[in-house]
């Protein structure tokens, strides 16, 4: 079969189907809304559910007759289509909101369109400018509300990314991530979860742009519990520090939030770029990632995306399967019959 998988990783280990029992009903604003052992039993069902459909039964129907609602204040090629497609193949359906088509553009707000939506669907998946948009969701929706990017974090991505370095290295105990360049949602949500999972992390970002100290101090305060080392580096990293680098992550340097003068800081971030000369420096056998969209020629090059040091196509549909171990944990009813 032709496949752009990575196929380091063979097996999983059983679910823990106690820890995702324990997810049912609950939003997913944050990784850290969650212990360890949770991550790590969707991860196990994510595993599962993507070699069903590839190589097995094809996917149970585990959320028939469930409809999840889509709400989007930005735009989203790889989110709302993994989100969409995801549910269709789990039996369920998902409905597609751009906000401005929403008598939201007509100032209803986010405590009556949650009442609302949480009427009629099972689940509401939300992509918001403000965190705090998500939690006045989460406050009126008795049903669970998902975090699809935020200025903020983008918890579902690093939930997927770090199912992706598992399957590529066959582990994560050991595994060190780099993210260079413009430190962002993304970044900080892959801080967290390194810190959560046990993955040692870098930072490489100049300080101007390492607002958010907040997020960084509780991945801190996370990491010192796993064992994760994180750090921080105003410039690119030393080649002893390089060496020991098995992931060079990075992301588009302005985000659909931001304005950036990027003519200006073309000089300075260029030398944050993830090219092949990067991996080179890094251990051996590095990978790139990179949450998509890129703007190749930016944070990114061109060749390295579609080199065999790229893990970008497999992270961008993996996005699916870790999110349908998510819908199902959140809204599925594991006991059943079909999810044997
Ligand atoms: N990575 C990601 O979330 O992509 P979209 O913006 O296309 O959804
Ligand atoms: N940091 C990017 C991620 C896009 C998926 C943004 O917020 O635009």
């Amino acid at each position: 079969m032709k496949t752009t998988h990575s196929h380091h990783q063979k097996e999983m280990k059983p679910i823990n189907r106690k820890a995702l029992r324990a997810m049912r009903g609950k939003d997913f604003l944050n990784t850290t809304h969650y212990s360890r052992e949770q991550l790590e039993a969707l991860h196990a069902l994510a595993f599962q559910l993507k070699h069903a459909h590839l190589y097995g039964s094809g996917t149970p129907p585990l959320l028939e007759g469930k409809t999840l609602a889509m709400v989007f204040e930005k735009p989203s090629t790889r989110t709302r289509v993994s989100f969409e497609a995801g549910m269709f193949g789990l039996g369920g359906h998902a409905l597609y909101l751009d906000a401005q088509k929403t008598q939201m553009s007509r100032s209803e707000d986010w405590q009556d369109t949650a009442r609302t939506l949480s009427g009629y669907t099972d689940a509401i998946m939300a992509r918001v400018y403000e965190q705090r948009t998500l939690e006045t969701l989460a406050k009126y929706s008795p049903k669970p509300v998902i975090n699809g990017l935020s200025n903020s974090l983008h918890p579902c991505q690093i939930l997927s990314d770090l199912f992706t370095i598992r399957e590529h290295f066959g582990k994560l105990e050991g595994v060190h991530v780099m993210y260079s360049g413009v430190v962002d949602n993304v970044a900080y949500s892959l801080a967290l979860g390194c810190a959560q999972l046990g993955v040692d992390f870098t930072l490489a970002t100049p300080r101007m742009f390492h607002t958010n100290q907040a997020i960084w101090k509780q991945a801190q305060t996370i990491a010192k519990k796993s064992g994760s080392l994180m750090q921080h580096f105003d410039s690119m990293p030393p080649a002893k520090v390089l060496k020991s680098v098995h992931v060079a992550y990075t992301d588009e340097w302005e985000s659909m939030h931001m304005k950036l003068d990027k003519a200006k800081l073309f000089p300075t971030l260029s030398k944050y770029q993830v090219n092949e000369k990067l991996l080179a420096q890094c251990a051996k056998g590095a990978m790139a990632m990179h949450c998509l969209p890129a703007i190749k020629g930016e944070e990114v090059n061109s060749s390295v995306m579609y080199s065999k040091h790229s893990l970008v196509w497999p992270q961008a549909q993996n996005r699916m399967y870790v999110q349908q171990a998510l819908l199902v944990a959140l809204l599925g009813d594991l006991d059943s019959k079909s999810s044997e």
